[in-house]
């Protein structure tokens, strides 16, 4: 493997979605959200190879899907998100410059934005992690729900995946004690990294309640039409 490894995370359980099976398995279209993902991960030339963290109990069914993928690895994955990207990150070979970290739940990631995440590393960020501009005015509250703070809204972003970084920043920032974090970036950023945001898109939004599955649907439906 060079130049960059993707790491898919699909172990997440989906409670909020609430199928018979995890999340990343819904199919979308007849095909399980993962493999939408690493698909598409799979299409991007500077991305030399994948690795799954599959939902615990479904490893085998997970290698089985991509059995025919000699790039593809999979990897039992963790209790919270940020284990099962720390398990994933442990077999990325030592030799890649950079690593993404990918939602199987964003399955229809335009390709400029993971491309975009790559163009900033190569450009010389430790990070970059695609945003897009809140619609709402975001509240901080305290454990009483009083609001304590009103960020400005015009320099909040709602950030997305791929998330993208250099391979030795991200180990860096994985290693960190207790690190736990609903995204990566949070943890680069404690290590001092600098990460940058740059334009995502409303397609890449995730998938976590049936509302979603039934939009993600559409859009398929949509870029089948539009590919003939
Ligand atoms: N994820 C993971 N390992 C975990 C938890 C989450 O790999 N222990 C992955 C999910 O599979 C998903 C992504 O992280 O692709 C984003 O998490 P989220 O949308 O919260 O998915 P779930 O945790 O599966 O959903 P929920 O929180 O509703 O249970
Ligand atoms: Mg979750």
């Amino acid at each position: 493997m060079t130049g960059y490894a993707c790491v898919v995370t699909a172990a997440g359980r989906g409670e909020r979605l609430g199928a018979e099976m995890p999340k990343a398995l819904v199919p979308i279209g007849g095909r399980a959200m993962l493999i939408h993902a690493v698909s598409l991960m799979r299409a991007r030339p500077r991305i030399s190879g994948i690795v799954v963290a599959a939902p615990v109990g479904e490893t085998e069914n997970v290698r089985a899907l991509f059995a025919d993928f000699a790039d593809v690895t999979v990897v039992t994955g963790g209790e919270s998100r940020t284990d099962s990207v720390r398990a994933a990150v442990a077999v990325v070979p030592d030799d890649v410059a950079g690593i993404l970290v990918h939602d199987a739940a964003r399955p229809f990631v335009p390709a400029h934005v993971v491309d975009t995440v790559i163009d900033a590393i190569e450009d010389g960020a430790d990070g970059a992690v695609p945003g897009i501009p809140v619609i709402d005015t975001i509240k901080e509250v305290g454990p009483d729900d009083v609001i304590v703070a009103t960020p400005r809204r015009a320099s909040l972003r709602a950030v997305q995946t791929p998330q993208g970084f250099r391979a030795d920043v991200l180990r860096a920032a994985l290693a960190l004690p207790d690190a736990d974090a609903t995204d990566d970036a949070q943890l680069v950023e404690r290590v001092g990294g600098k990460v940058r945001v740059v334009p995502g898109h409303p397609d890449a939004f995730k998938v976590t309640t049936p509302d979603d599955v039934a939009r993600a649907e559409a859009l398929l439906t949509e870029r089948i039409a539009h590919a003939d």
